[in-house]
């Protein structure tokens, strides 16, 4: 890998915009910060979900009510605990607390285990992944910028990107998954059934919802209310840092688009990987279907 420029922080091997983290905030994650027992942590790759799961966890513990998720910034209300924000910020939130997380579970905080803390894991067709996290270097002044879309798929396949390796990131906690208060996910079962994937969520949280918060929450957290929602669409954020007349946040918002992009040796190519990678898993998933 190569040595981190200006605009990157290099920490245990993961190369990250220094925009948002650091050194310390990093070792903060990992070392310093205390995990609760009644925290709630969304744990994703990027490009997988986050912000939607940001959306749908606020908008459960407001029990439907968009109040709060139409006036307070998304990243404020489930913050990252890996990034330069974190220390303090996160220590005052009013419990419980809902933390956002792209952190492999090796660099996760390591007082997880040993608590009741409950992670939700959301996991996306890497393919698709692939495609959003392009337009997203793309828009995204604090990423490199990729010379094609071939030459981004080879980074990606070779986890020289964001967070590293897709397959490290999914493998590694899906390992974890019978020793955690852990709930696995995909994109596509919420994209597929969103009310039933909200239910889910609400069993494992232990948090019951009337229909009509049902209602609320499905809503408020369709892809185009988010789209029109400016605490979660990130026009807060000014047009020299993300530029979304190249490409905006929430994009497309389906599964698939992978399919429009991939040519079919890239594709082939792929899936040698991910069978290889993923053979010993043992989870089947909607995209292998
Ligand atoms: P696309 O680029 O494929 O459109 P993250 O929040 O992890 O960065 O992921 C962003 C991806 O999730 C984008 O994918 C975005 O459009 C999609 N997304 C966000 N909210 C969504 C929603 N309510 N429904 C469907 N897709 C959503």
């Amino acid at each position: 890998m190569a040595a981190p420029g200006p605009h990157s922080v290099l920490y245990k091997g993961l190369m990250l915009p220094a925009l948002v983290h650091s050194t310390e905030s990093l070792r903060y994650a990992q070392l310093g910060f205390q995990v609760r027992d009644r925290d709630i942590f969304s744990v994703t790759y990027p490009k997988s979900g986050t912000t939607w799961m940001q959306e749908l966890l606020t908008l459960i513990h407001s029990d439907g009510d968009p109040q709060l998720a139409q006036s307070v910034p998304s990243w404020e209300r489930v913050p990252w605990v890996e990034q330069t924000t974190a220390a303090g910020f996160l220590e005052n939130r009013p419990c419980p607390r809902l933390i956002s997380s792209h952190l492999p579970c090796g660099l996760f905080p390591t007082s997880l285990h040993g608590s009741n803390a409950k992670v939700i894991y959301t996991v996306r067709n890497p393919k698709d992944v692939c495609v959003s996290l392009y337009y997203y270097s793309k828009m995204a002044s604090f990423l490199e910028f990729p010379e094609d879309f071939g030459e981004f798929v080879e980074l990606f396949s070779a986890g020289k990107v964001l967070f590293g390796s897709w397959f490290q990131h999914v493998k590694g906690w899906l390992g974890l998954r019978d020793r955690l208060n852990f709930l696995l996910l995909t994109y596509e079962e919420m994209h597929q059934d969103l009310r039933g994937s909200v239910e889910r969520i609400c069993q494992f949280l232990g948090k019951p919802l009337e229909a009509r918060a049902l209602d609320g929450v499905v809503e408020n957290a369709s892809f185009q209310a988010m789209k029109q929602n400016r605490m979660c669409n990130y026009s807060l954020v000014p047009e020299n840092i993300m530029d979304q007349r190249i490409s905006p946040f929430l994009r497309k918002g389906v599964p698939g688009d992978w399919k429009g992009h991939f040519t079919v040796a890239q594709s082939q190519a792929f899936d040698r990987l991910y069978q290889e990678q993923m053979q010993d898993v043992g989870i089947r998933f909607p995209w292998d279907e």
